[in-house]
C-alpha cells in the first residue's frame, strides 16, 4: 500500500501530525531514531503565551493564544483516544519577584499585558505567598497569570504514540537523511539506507530539520540547549507553575499533581552537545531553591537535556516548502508543545484539503526564502 504520508520527526509535533492525519484516513508512516526521546522529553510542558511572551509580535502571540485555547479540548480527546490520561494540569502561573526592581520589571509587563488584552494581576508579597506558601519569605510580590497553564509532556508523548500506533501508523526508527521531489510525490532516504515514496512529506525534526539533504530551503533552525531537573516531594509543595528572574537568572518550577517537580531551564547556544553542564545544574537549583526554600530537601530525580529549534524570528515555520510534496512544521522553539495541537491541525487541512489554515499563513516558511533573495539581490535584510 502506498503511503499518503511519511513524517520526518517523531517529537510531539511529528506524533500529533501523525494522529490528526491518520485519523482523516492517510496512511502515515513516522520516521525518527528515538521517537519522543529529545526536546519533546526533556520539555516542563508549560503552556504558558502570557508569561513566555516574547517580542515577536502579534501574529506569534495570537496563535500562541489559540493554541492555548485549543488545548483543554486536545487533552480530552488525546485522552479518550489514547486510553491514558496526557495530563493537563490548569493551574496557573506564577511569577515571583527577587527584588524591588523585579517587581517593578513584573509592573512594567502588567501594563503591556493590558496593552495587548491579556490577563494578569500584580500581587503584593502578601498576597504572593498567602497563593504559594512555599515561595521564600520577603519576596516582595509577583504577577499571576492566570491562564498560564502545564501539561506533563511525558505523558503527552506516550499517550500520542499510543494513538498513532492504534490508528496503525508506522513508526520506524530512523532518521531521514534526504528529501527529493519526484513525479509522483516525494521520495524520502532513510540513515538506514532505505527508501520511501509518499504522496507527501512533513519535516517535523525540530532542530535537526535544517540538516536534511535535498530541499532547496532548508529550514533555519538552530539548536538552542536547554537542561531541565526533575525533584520529587510529596505532592502539594506548590499550586502554580512558579518562575522568577533570580539576580536576573530566568528559572521555574513546574509542579505535577504527582510531586514531580520540573525544574528549567537553562539555555544555551552550544550546537548539538546535548551533554549536561555542572553549572547550569547548579544554578537552576541555586536559583529555584532561592524561591522555593523547601527544595533543598527534594529527591533528586533526573537531569535531562534538549534542544530547542531555534529560527531567526521564534516562530515556527508551518507550511509549504519550496519542494512541491514537502511541508514544514518545525522551528517552534520554546513554545513546541503549546503549539502542537494547532500545528497539527493545520498540516492535517492542509494535506487534505490544499488550504492554509488563516491562523498560521504567517508562519510560511517562505518568508525567509524572500529575505535570502533580498540579501542576495543586495536589498535589506
Ligand atoms: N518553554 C520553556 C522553555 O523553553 O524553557
Amino acid at each position: 500500500m502506498p503511503i499518503d504520508a511519511v513524517i520526518a520527526g517523531g517529537g510531539v509535533i511529528g506524533l500529533a501530525v501523525a494522529w490528526r492525519c491518520a485519523e482523516r484516513g492517510l496512511r502515515v508512516t513516522v520516521a525518527d531514531p528515538a521517537p519522543g526521546a529529545g526536546a519533546s522529553w526533556t520539555a516542563a510542558g508549560m503552556l504558558a503565551p502570557v508569561t513566555e511572551l516574547g517580542y515577536e509580535g502579534r501574529e506569534l502571540l495570537d496563535l500562541n493564544l489559540a493554541a492555548a485555547r485549543r488545548w483543554p479540548s486536545f487533552a480530552a480527546e488525546l485522552g479518550d483516544a489514547a486510553g491514558s490520561a496526557v495530563g493537563l494540569r490548569e493551574c496557573g502561573t506564577v511569577a515571583a519577584a527577587w527584588d524591588a526592581a523585579d517587581l517593578a520589571g513584573l509592573r512594567d509587563l502588567a501594563a503591556f499585558h493590558a496593552s495587548l488584552g491579556l490577563r494578569s494581576e500584580v500581587l503584593t508579597g502578601r498576597e504572593l505567598r498567602t497563593i504559594e506558601p512555599a515561595l521564600a519569605a520577603g519576596l516582595p510580590g509577583g504577577l499571576l497569570a492566570a491562564g498560564d497553564h502545564q501539561v506533563d509532556n511525558r505523558s503527552l508523548v506516550r499517550a500520542l504514540r499510543a494513538v498513532v500506533a492504534r490508528l496503525g501508523v508506522d513508526v520506524i526508527p530512523a532518521r531521514v537523511t534526504r528529501i527529493a521531489g519526484t513525479a509522483g510525490g516525494t521520495e524520502v532516504t532513510l540513515d538506514t539506507g532505505d527508501r520511501l515514496a509518499a504522496g507527501v512529506v512533513v519535516v517535523a525534526a525540530g532542530s535537526w530539520s535544517g540538516g536534511i539533504d535535498g530541499l532547496p530551503d532548508p529550514p533555519p533552525v538552530r539548536p538552542v540547549k536547554g537542561q531541565t531537573l526533575r525533584l520529587r516531594r510529596p505532592p502539594g509543595l506548590l499550586g502554580h507553575v512558579v518562575r522568577g528572574s533570580v539576580r536576573g537568572n530566568p528559572v521555574y518550577v513546574v509542579p505535577r499533581t504527582d510531586g514531580e517537580l520540573v525544574v528549567g531551564a537553562s539555555s544555551e547556544e552550544a550546537g548539538f552537545d546535548l551533554r549536561p553542564r555542572a553549572g547550569a545544574v547548579y544554578e537552576l537549583l541555586r536559583d529555584a531553591q532561592t524561591l522555593v526554600p523547601e527544595l533543598s530537601e527534594a529527591e533528586f530525580v533526573e537531569v535531562s537535556t534538549g534542544v530547542r529549534p531555534g529560527t531567526p524570528d521564534n516562530a515556527p515555520l508551518l507550511g509549504r516548502s519550496a519542494t512541491d510534496g514537502v511541508l514544514y512544521a518545525t522551528g517552534h522553539y520554546r513554545n513546541g508543545i503549546l503549539l502542537a495541537p494547532v500545528t497539527a491541525d493545520a498540516i492535517a487541512d492542509l494535506i487534505t484539503t490544499g488550504r492554509t489554515p488563516d491562523l498560521v499563513t504567517p508562519f510560511d516558511p517562505a518568508r525567509f526564502q524572500a529575505r535570502t533573495e533580498a540579501r542576495t539581490q543586495g536589498g535589506p535584510s
